[in-house]
């Protein structure tokens, strides 16, 4: 007999079609509560040694589950960095999932790696980066910057033609919290470069150098196209100019800003990414896919991929390229991981299916709106716009009000279901911050999170 485990179950699949379905057509989606709820009698007793009834667990879930989430791909989600997947994009990923890919390498899902690809190209040649640069997509912002670091430290010696026993990497205050953890997990020192005004440039990263007599450690360096507090994109092309003359790997996390750059009217901020060794742009941001889904690129794959590929006499047959149907180009040589969802293939999909004057389009919209909404914050006699957006970050304050105005501020509209704001800190000050990344955010959508500070 078979395991009916694995029987097409027609009964559970119209279940989870219908609760699908019925998700994707919420318009707009709701915001929610997160998790302010008691969950553990909801789940007790679950998981035991019998199974459940499926249209009773999918209720459980339906119930009590889902809405215990603050959802980021709601319009109203202005916290962190949010999300706001294309239709299209959350139904494709639907397809990955049912079709159980191996995104490893070529000889096992040669057709998803070369949509993925194509996908990667089309970020690439954004960049202007020259053909042949290329990586992988992987879960997202953190491991995209560990893997691209790893490969900086690791083809130090031969870039700069001695060894250096204690590497560092140049970073500003405002990188991501994820350099710093990437860097103690791969057993290198930051470099810690002063910025003025928060943005770094190669004057300042020069100064450093020069400053320090110990500084041929430093191996290379981070600058960020839109830091997450702030939005500030790093001056890159001065960073990669002192980078080149210093033989130093420049790095470029655009997790968050990169997908500006199918905004012409944000293009010129970053202007110097195209010399980059390295830099990820996070489509599960900006650029409208769902989590999770990091892009990784390299401006010499092959440098990344003597760094990263796995060897096992289990797994040589996927490296030789003489193999019919192997080797040709293995994402899970270009970055830390080995068994891979192909989950740049929803990103793959909506570009082909909305074309990229849409994502122009989208992003464009985005930043219009944050303009406007500073331009909104300039003119209230009790707001204080901290500095002007680069991307679609504010940080703004209100006069008069600390640390407890803005935690209950913040509490009121998530609690009316208008808004979820968390406030932030910018130089040393408590300010209310908001993150813009949905086209279908309104600027009435906005003015209910101004209204109550008047
Ligand atoms: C600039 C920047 N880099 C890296 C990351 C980390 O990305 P992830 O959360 O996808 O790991 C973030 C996340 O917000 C980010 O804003």
């Amino acid at each position: 007999m078979r395991n009916p485990m694995f029987v097409p179950d027609e009964r559970t699949t119209e279940l989870i079609f219908d609760y699908c379905r019925r998700r994707l057509s919420q318009d707009p989606v709701s915001l929610d509560y997160g998790g302010t709820r008691d969950l553990g009698s909801v789940l007790e007793g679950l998981l035991g040694s019998e199974g459940h009834d499926p249209a009773a667990v999918l209720t459980l879930f339906a119930e009590h589950l889902a809405t215990a989430v603050i959802s980021c791909d709601s319009p109203r989600f202005f916290s962190f960095i949010p999300a706001a997947p294309t239709k299209s994009s959350l139904l494709f990923d639907m397809v990955v999932s049912c079709s159980s890919l191996h995104g490893t390498s070529w000889l096992e899902a040669a057709g998803a790696v070369a949509a993925e690809n194509q996908a990667l190209a089309l970020l690439t040649r954004l960049a202007g980066l020259p053909a042949g640069a290329g990586g992988c997509f992987v879960s997202g912002g953190s491991l995209g910057n560990l893997s691209a670091l790893v490969v900086a430290r690791d083809t130090a010696a031969k870039r700069l033609g001695r060894s250096v026993d204690r590497p560092r990497i140049a970073v500003s205050s405002e990188t991501h919290s994820s350099v710093a953890n990437a860097l103690s997990i791969i057993g290198v020192a930051p470099f810690l470069v002063p910025t003025t005004d928060h943005r770094l440039t190669g004057a300042a990263l020069r100064a450093a150098l020069d400053a320090d007599p110990t500084s041929d450690d430093v191996v290379g360096v981070v600058a960020t196209a839109g830091t997450t507090n702030a939005g500030i994109v790093d001056e890159l092309s001065s960073v990669a100019e002192v980078a080149g003359e210093r033989a130093l790997w420049c790095h470029v996390d655009a997790a968050y800003g990169g997908a500006a750059l199918f905004a012409p009217s944000a293009r010129h901020r970053f202007r110097g990414i195209e010399l980059a060794d390295s830099f990820i742009v996070d489509p599960h941001k900006w650029l409208f896919a769902p989590f999770d889904c990091a892009a990784l690129l390299y401006r010499q794959p092959e440098l990344a991929r003597a760094v990263h590929t796995q060897h096992a006499s289990y797994l040589d047959a996927m490296h030789d390229e003489t193999a019919p149907g192997a080797g040709v180009w293995n994402p899970a040589d270009y970055a830390f991981h080995l068994t891979r969802r192909a989950r740049g293939l929803p990103l793959w999909f909506s570009l082909a299916v909305h074309g990229t004057d849409a994502y122009k389009d989208a992003v464009e919209t985005v930043l219009e709106l944050t303009r406007a909404v500073a331009r909104r914050i300039e003119a209230a006699p009790h707001l204080r716009l901290v500095r002007d957006p680069e991307l679609s970050v504010l940080l703004f304050e209100r006069d008069g009000w600390g640390d407890e105005d803005y935690r209950a501020w913040s509490a009121e509209l998530l609690s009316r279901q208008q808004a979820f704001v968390m406030p932030s800190r910018w130089e040393g000050r408590p300010v209310a911050r908001m993150a813009f990344l949905h086209p279908d955010t309104t600027f009435e959508m906005v003015d209910d999170v101004l209204s109550p500070m008047a």
